[in-house]
């Protein structure tokens, strides 16, 4: 097996880029809880209705400070500019396609990963995403993300490239139809592991660490994450594809034991 995305070459980590790289994301953790990730007390969120959905799964919203008073007799105040929601429980698969505008409401935190790759997700899965990587940095597990927003036309470009490489029938077992992958949603992150200052990235690789993905996979609640794919529910067992759904989504589906599709349809 080879991973979805097979753009990594590189196999060793740089000397020195994981002190970098350490440093880099802890700069953009500081930025992204700065830019709004926490919703007031009492504050509704607005987001797209989406009938029968638990409440309390939105992304949080984020606003601009109040201006300041000014002289008398001023211009009024601007308008509040438009807050941010997205529906973080949004299910997109082979029979439920990406909701139409949704590349035009995503807010996007572009970051470079170890490898040198440029990276985009979700701004609220990607501050998520660096509270999840502190805390298993912390215990000494060390991740990065290969890939997570995918626009159709790079999803397109993975499937010509893994048709190519490994034929049809590999291409549609592992890589989602362009237009029906979750990647779209910029909620969907993949993760690869350094392990001993070494980069572990090729999915045959990845496979060789069960008991890291484990370690991974117990907290990814605590974070907003559930494992997306864990088999049985339209692809094969993926360790390293997390799906950013919000802590309490998150944390139901864990005590149940419930995938996305089971928890959706299982909500009133
Ligand atoms: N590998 C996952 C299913 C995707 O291509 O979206
Ligand atoms: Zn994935």
């Amino acid at each position: 097996m080879n991973r979805t995305t097979g753009k990594l070459k590189k196999r060793h980590l740089p000397a020195g880029a994981v002190l970098l790289v350490q440093l880099a994301a802890a700069l953009l953790l500081l930025c992204a809880c700065a830019g709004g990730i926490h919703t007031p007390p009492g504050e509704t969120v607005a987001g797209p209705e989406e009938p029968g959905l638990p409440a309390g799964n939105e992304l949080p919203t984020e606003s601009e400070p109040p201006a300041e008073d000014g002289p008398a007799g001023d211009d009024p105040a601007p308008e509040a500019p438009p807050e941010y929601a997205i529906d973080c429980l949004v299910l997109v698969d082979e029979t439920h396609p990406l909701p139409d505008g949704w590349e035009d409401e995503i807010r996007l935190e572009q970051f470079t990963n170890a490898v040198g790759d440029e990276v985009r997700v979700e701004k609220t899965a990607y501050a998520a995403y660096l509270d999840l990587k502190e805390a298993l940095a912390a215990r000494g597990v060390y991740v990065d993300l290969d890939s997570a927003f995918r626009s159709v036309a790079e999803q397109q470009a993975i499937v010509d490239e893994f048709t190519e490489k490994y034929g049809p029938a590999y291409a549609e077992a592992y890589v989602a139809e362009p237009g029906t992958s979750e990647h779209h949603t910029g909620l969907a992150l993949d993760l690869f592991l350094i392990v001993d200052d070494r980069i572990v990235y090729e999915n045959e690789d990845l496979m060789e660490y069960p008991g890291i993905w484990a370690e991974i996979h117990a907290i990814l609640p605590d974070y907003g994450f559930i494992l997306r794919y864990p088999g049985g529910n339209g692809y094969p067992y993926e360790p390293w594809h997390i799906r950013y759904v919000g802590p309490d989504a998150a944390g139901e589906m864990a005590e149940r034991g419930l995938t996305l599709e089971e928890y959706l349809a299982a909500a009133p």
